[in-house]
């Protein structure tokens, strides 16, 4: 006798912001997958609508009402059929504005902050029973990860793997602080069984992740803390997985035994996202960042020492309150100094709650849009130059599937540039290419040989589907 499976019921989720969200949507799939929820790729009609939110920028929460508003007719139709709709709201908005949005919106059923999700499957069913919203936004982050299924749906080639929640840091302007909670970091022995995991599915690249990725500080049997270099050089050792990185990473944290990770570990990618949001040491104090424009100048001058070939990317704000003019120069003065292959930038947004946003002098948005596209202008002509100077060079990379195209394949870099060559390269192969040309947010490579890291190179042609 088998045993009975339940019911299919559709699982739509929409996802906003990093990819903590993103990682943290696939989970709370996993999750669910046991109650019989499976994906759906619109939220007409769905079972469950889950709305996994950001709260890092400006407008999410007017955002979140809109789509609310949309949903809640789909709800309306979908009980008018004798069926149930069940909406919940997950991520930081949730976390930070849940009373509101059980006041201003009823019809929610489910309110969770990112500490919860493990609960999912719970509060489903007290959903199915409650009528009114239950609401579940406290709870101790190491409960989230022990409790959260073994069994992940694969990821792919390129997989994310969260060592790291939280954040102690409390910049002026940022809102993890209070939505994601304290620091918090998954036991070393997890994590490699996480890998270990994603490499038997098929990873070939692992990218750990955490708000403060390089502030983790792992318990081992023993009472031994790993930091994040004694980590990544264990999770070097894995059989299979070709290549790793960690994001998002705070200058501070940059210790000598993580630089010298970057020296040791070729699997280690020669790229890294280090935000500095300001080149002014006025402004980083007043952000309270805890570091100079001069230490994170040294940081970058060592880590290039050790990897020779690393580039950089990381965030900008533009507009934090009480920037002058000369603040702004010095930004693009660090910005230049740098030479960055990629970064993010954005316009100063105030955080309800956050120290910045009650702050004197806050910046006129006209000045803040200016000062963005300056900033802006100089990182494209960067990331530009970047990419120009990679015509002609040989690389090696990592297939992660088909193209857009037919027949070609779609790659990533070791610095993280998207590539699109053609042949019938299986998703995992490792090859070495030459790049061909540089396009603005991609490069062509053509292929030059099979490293012999990767699956065996296909000699059958990929079947071709005629182009619209
Ligand atoms: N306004 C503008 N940008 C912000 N960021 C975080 N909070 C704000 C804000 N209030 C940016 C920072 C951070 C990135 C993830 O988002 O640059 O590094
Ligand atoms: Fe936010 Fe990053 Fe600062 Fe933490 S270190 S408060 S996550 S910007």
């Amino acid at each position: 006798m088998t045993e009975p499976t339940p019911a299919r019921k559709r699982l739509f989720i929409r996802t906003w912001g990093c990819q903590m969200n993103v990682y943290d949507s696939g989970r709370m799939a996993d999750v669910l997958a046991p109650l019989g929820y499976a994906p759906a790729d619109s939220p007409d009609g769905a079972d469950m609508v889950l709305l996994n939110t950001c709260h890092i920028r400006e407008k999410a929460s007017e955002k979140l009402f809109s789509e609310l508003g949309r949903l809640r007719a789909m709800k309306a139709d979908k009980e008018r059929d004798g069926g149930r709709m069940i909406l919940a709201v997950a991520g930081c908005v949730a976390q930070a504005e849940g009373a509101e949005i059980t006041a201003r919106a009823p019809y929610v059923d489910l309110v969770l902050g990112p500490q919860t999700y493990h609960r999912l499957p719970e509060m489903v069913a007290r959903a199915h029973r409650a009528a009114g919203a239950v609401i579940e936004t406290d709870f101790p982050v190491d409960q989230k990860f022990d409790s959260l299924p073994d069994e992940a749906a694969p990821q792919g080639v390129t997989a994310f793997l969260t060592i790291q929640e939280g954040c102690d840091k409390f910049c002026s302007f940022c809102v993890v602080p209070y939505t994601r909670g304290a620091e918090f970091s998954r036991a070393p022995a997890a994590v490699i069984a996480e890998a270990r995991r994603l490499v038997a599915q098929g990873a070939r690249e692992i990218t750990v992740l955490g708000q403060n990725v390089n502030a983790y500080h792992g318990e081992a049997p023993g009472g031994a803390v790993w930091g994040l270099a004694r980590l990544l050089r264990e999770m070097a050792e894995i059989p299979g997985l070709a290549r790793l990185r960690y994001t998002t990473s705070h200058p501070r944290d940059m210790g000598a035994d993580l630089i010298a990770a970057h020296r040791d570990l070729p699997s280690l990618m020669p790229f890294l996202h280090l935000p500095v949001q300001s080149g002014s040491d006025r402004m980083l104090r007043a952000m309270n960042r805890g570091h100079t424009a001069d230490d994170f100048l040294r940081v970058v001058d060592q880590l290039r020492e050790a990897r020779p070939d690393l580039a950089l990317s990381s965030d900008f704000i533009a507009g934090h309150p009480g920037e002058s003019e000369d603040d702004h120069a010095a930004t693009l003065r660090l910005i230049e100094r740098v030479g960055f292959a990629q970064a993010y930038s954005f316009k100063y947004s105030p955080r309800p709650g956050t120290p910045a946003a009650s702050a004197d002098l806050q910046v006129d948005e006209a000045v803040k849009d200016r000062r963005l596209q300056e900033i802006q202008a100089l990182l494209r002509a960067q990331q530009d130059g970047f990419n120009r100077a990679c015509v002609g060079r040989a690389m090696d990379i990592l297939v992660t599937g088909p193209g857009r195209h037919p027949g070609q394949f779609a790659a990533r870099s070791p610095w993280l540039q998207p590539l699109h060559g053609m042949g019938a390269f299986a998703a995992g192969s490792l090859l070495c290419a030459r790049v061909t040309e540089a396009h603005p947010n991609s490069l062509s490579v053509q292929v030059e040989g099979n490293d012999l890291a990767g699956p065996e190179l296909s000699t059958e042609p990929r079947q071709e589907k005629a182009a619209a």
